[in-house]
């Protein structure tokens, strides 16, 4: 036996299916607001996470799995995939054209060593968007919404949506120079990480959850006290752009993000599930106005975010929101005795080349046994082959929900097939029918 690594997850069957779904939707709304696929490396050199997530946040700082690979590099496993995203923007030269926006959406796994705990892991999946170019706040409006939108579609009801501005460069100087003043007064009853984050990044401090520390952060400067006007401006915009589409959000003015690379608007996916259980935010994501420079491309700015699949499906779960996944299987085939066993490969395979989804027994069991099986399988049908049928060329065809049976002729299976699904149209007369309604001689 070995034991999973810490902070890892089996995504297994069922499970599978659920996460496989929710990539499904949201693919599907990543297309209707045409976005294309960007599939990045899992492998990225450290330093593009240096200048993108930045040395100043806790990822870079304390959560990559950086490891020198056997010709001296440092290498990261991905903590995310915008910086990626952007990279390979940069790279495969998609913004040479200048034909704006570029857009990418990317659906992968991301490391991360944090502490695991509910909705937590050290490797996770995200689903995400990134749109670049000369980003309008409408834009920005568009992109939260599409957000939202895409919790719509999975099932969500009510989506705490959360939003704040970071504001511009000019507007994030002031402030910071106004924090410095006020937390200095502070700064010895604060955590350590408040102590370190004064010097690195002192907006990372109004996110502090150390009950002492939220008490002095309360009264701390406010952003929109230091908006320049056009910052100010934008924000309004992009909350009249939800106003209009109907969007409930709240203004969170301690909401400063964890990644570096943020500026203008920023905004968090919550949701508490009917179990009362929250997961943390179940997305996220922002504004950046330097990240495609800092990567090597054009001063064009961008905006993003990115969902997990873990709490989504966590959530999802608790809601009962994959009620309607069906996973049943159409047609579980068995075979009674040797020559039926014999035919079943090309009989299933006819009915599989069809497009209906078929299994066979071959475990040889008794009858009992097999629709036992046929059950825990969820089949919706049950075809029996013994050397009867096999030799009148008619099958039996059992409804696992009524328990109805059929008479098929083997060259109508598929037909019939088609009519139990609701397609196409099935004489079912024929020599051995045993329907009452057939006259035969
Ligand atoms: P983030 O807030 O670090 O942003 O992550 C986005 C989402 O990924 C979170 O809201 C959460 O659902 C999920 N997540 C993060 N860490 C974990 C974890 N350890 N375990 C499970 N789920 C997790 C970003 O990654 C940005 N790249 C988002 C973005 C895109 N901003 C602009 N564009």
């Amino acid at each position: 036996m070995f034991n999973l690594v810490k902070g890892t997850h089996d995504v297994i069957i069922d499970e599978a299916r659920k996460y496989s779904y929710i990539e499904t939707v949201l693919t599907k709304v990543a297309e209707l607001y045409n976005y294309k696929e960007f599939r990045t490396p899992i492998l990225e050199t450290s330093e593009l996470f240096l200048r993108s997530v930045g040395d100043s946040s806790d990822i870079v700082r304390k959560e990559m799995y950086t490891f020198l690979d056997k010709g001296g590099r440092s290498i990261t496993l991905r903590p995310e995939i915008t910086a990626g995203t952007i990279r390979s923007m940069v790279n495969n030269k998609l913004f040479a054209m200048e034909d704006y926006p570029v857009k990418g959406y990317y659906v992968g796994p991301n490391f991360r060593y944090e502490r695991p705990q509910q909705g937590r892991y050290r490797q996770f999946n995200q689903f995400g968007v990134e749109c670049v170019g000369v980003i309008k706040p409408e834009r920005d409006s568009e992109i939260i919404s599409m957000g939202y939108n895409a919790l719509m579609m999975l099932g969500f009801e009510n989506v705490t949506l959360k939003i704040n501005t970071l504001g511009d460069d000019e507007s994030r100087t002031k402030y910071r120079e106004a924090l410095k003043e006020y937390f200095s007064k502070y700064l010895d009853e604060m955590c350590e990480d408040c102590k370190e984050r004064f010097e690195l990044n002192i907006l990372r401090i109004l996110d502090c959850k150390v009950p002492h520390d939220i008490e002095i952060v309360k009264n701390a400067p406010k952003i929109s006290d230091y908006l320049t006007e056009s910052a100010k401006n934008s924000f309004e915009i992009v909350k009249k752009n939800l106003d209009d589409l109907g969007i409930p959000y709240e203004v969170d003015d301690s909401l400063v993000r964890g990644l570096d690379y943020y500026s203008g608007v920023v905004f968090e996916f919550h949701y508490t599930s009917s179990l009362g259980k929250n997961y943390g935010a179940i997305g996220a994501g922002g504004h950046y106005s330097n990240l495609v420079k800092e990567i090597g491309g054009p001063q064009v700015e961008g905006c993003g975010f990115a969902m997990g699949i873990e709490r989504l499906a966590s959530v999802m779960n608790d809601d009962n929101l994959f009620a309607d996944l069906d996973d049943s299987l159409d047609v579980y085939l068995m075979p009674m005795g040797e020559k039926a066993v014999d035919a079943s490969l090309l009989i299933a395979n006819e009915i599989r080349m069809s497009g209906y989804s078929c299994e066979i027994c071959l475990e040889n069991k008794g009858f009992g046994q097999m629709f036992k099986k046929a059950e825990r399988r969820k089949a919706n049908y049950a075809l029996i082959i013994g050397n009867e049928e096999l030799e009148t060329g008619v099958y039996t065809l059992k409804d696992m929900k009524t328990k109805e049976q059929f008479t098929v002729e083997k060259d109508k299976l598929i037909d019939k097939l088609d009519y139990e699904y609701g397609e196409g149209e099935y004489e079912h007369h024929h020599d051995h029918c045993d329907c009452g309604e057939c006259s035969h001689e």
